[in-house]
């Protein structure tokens, strides 16, 4: 199972151009060979010698294939938001990955989610999909792990990223009732370099992963605006409007927030503890925070130290 250096390979399914597989990839260097299951080209794996395979998870009928020479499969492949159509074919496509890694005893590591709202569990095709393929893999009788971090953060995120970008360019931001909820958010490296220990070493569980410390929300926005040197102005929404203001945004086809994203993170259930299989310190998002406010505006922001964490 090995490639011709002697290094391992893996199958990693939804490829290396996301926010988590960009940390994966650079993680997997010089320890692992890469095999890449996408659609978009992605120049950093064509420089790192990962051999590409161009193509949707959802249309591959056959990955027995693909799983020659694999010592594990990551699977990353998913959507933010789509149809109960687009979420079922993803997950049919996946559903044949199981089985085929089941006839050649391939362990394979899952991504998902933490846990959600009941209502959104069993609401949105996201979530219901999800918890199948994850039913799936926890029951195919291969050494698995499920990894399931929380709000992760990286150059380049869509969270996090956004939120500092929105308060940069716009004259007010939206607080969604009064932003005592917390979150815990997650260096993309430190699930990467998880993902690739549970890869060598299944642990046969599902493993919820937070980051460091977990911060009040709005004491997290209120570290954005010290960062870009502004004085925070907020359009308080109660939560209600807050999850209407992103049904709206999501009809009018906007990508920046969905209504299930605003839900969970007002049922306070994303701060969760660093997992005990972390042996590391890990990475805290004060100092991204500050780099990627330094890279917007161009100038050095304000030394600010730790944010104060609530547990
Ligand atoms: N972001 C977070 O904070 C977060 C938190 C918890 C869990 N997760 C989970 O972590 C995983 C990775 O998330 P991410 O934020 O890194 O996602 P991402 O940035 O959207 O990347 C997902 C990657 O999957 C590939 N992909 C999507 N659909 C595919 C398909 N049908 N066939 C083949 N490849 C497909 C895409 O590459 P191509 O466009 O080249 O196909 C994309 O690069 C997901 O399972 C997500 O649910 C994310």
């Amino acid at each position: 199972m090995t490639d011709l250096a002697g290094r391992p390979r893996i199958l990693l399914v939804g490829g290396g151009g996301g926010l988590l597989g960009r940390a994966l990839l650079e993680s997997t260097v010089p320890g692992w060979s890469v095999r890449s299951v996408h659609r978009h080209p992605v120049s950093r794996e064509a420089e790192l010698g990962a051999e590409w395979i161009p193509g949707d998870a959802a249309d591959v009928r056959d990955w027995a294939p693909l799983l020659e020479g694999v010592s594990a499969i990551v699977n990353l492949a998913w959507y933010r938001w789509g149809s109960e159509r687009k979420f079922r074919r993803l997950f049919e496509g996946l559903d044949r990955l199981v089985r085929a890694a089941q006839e050649s005893g391939t362990p394979i590591v899952q991504v998902s989610v933490p846990p959600a709202p009941a209502h959104l569990e069993t609401g949105i095709p996201y979530l219901t999909y999800k918890r199948r393929l994850d039913a799936i893999v926890r029951q195919s009788g291969l050494p698995y792990a499920i990894v399931r971090p929380t709000m992760m953060f990286a150059p380049g995120d869509v969270l996090l990223g956004v939120m500092l970008r929105s308060v940069r360019r716009f004259p007010v931001f939206p607080m969604f009732g009064d932003g005592a909820y917390r979150i815990s958010p997650v260096a993309a490296a430190d699930v990467a370099r998880l993902i690739l220990r549970f890869a060598k070493d299944p642990p046969n569980a599902t493993v919820d992963v937070g980051g460091p410390a977990a911060y009040r929300y709005r004491d997290l926005t209120d570290r954005l605006y010290e960062l870009l040197g502004k004085r925070p102005r907020y359009w308080t929404l109660s939560p209600k409007g807050g999850v209407r203001l992103a049904a709206l945004l999501e009809r009018l086809g906007s990508t920046l927030l969905y209504a299930y994203e605003v839900e969970w993170l007002l049922s306070d259930t994303l701060a969760l503890p660093p997992s005990p299989s972390v042996d590391w310190t890990m990475e805290r998002v004060e100092p991204y925070l500050r780099a990627e406010a330094e890279r917007l505006t161009g100038r050095p922001s304000p030394e600010l130290g730790p944010l104060r964490a609530q547990g």
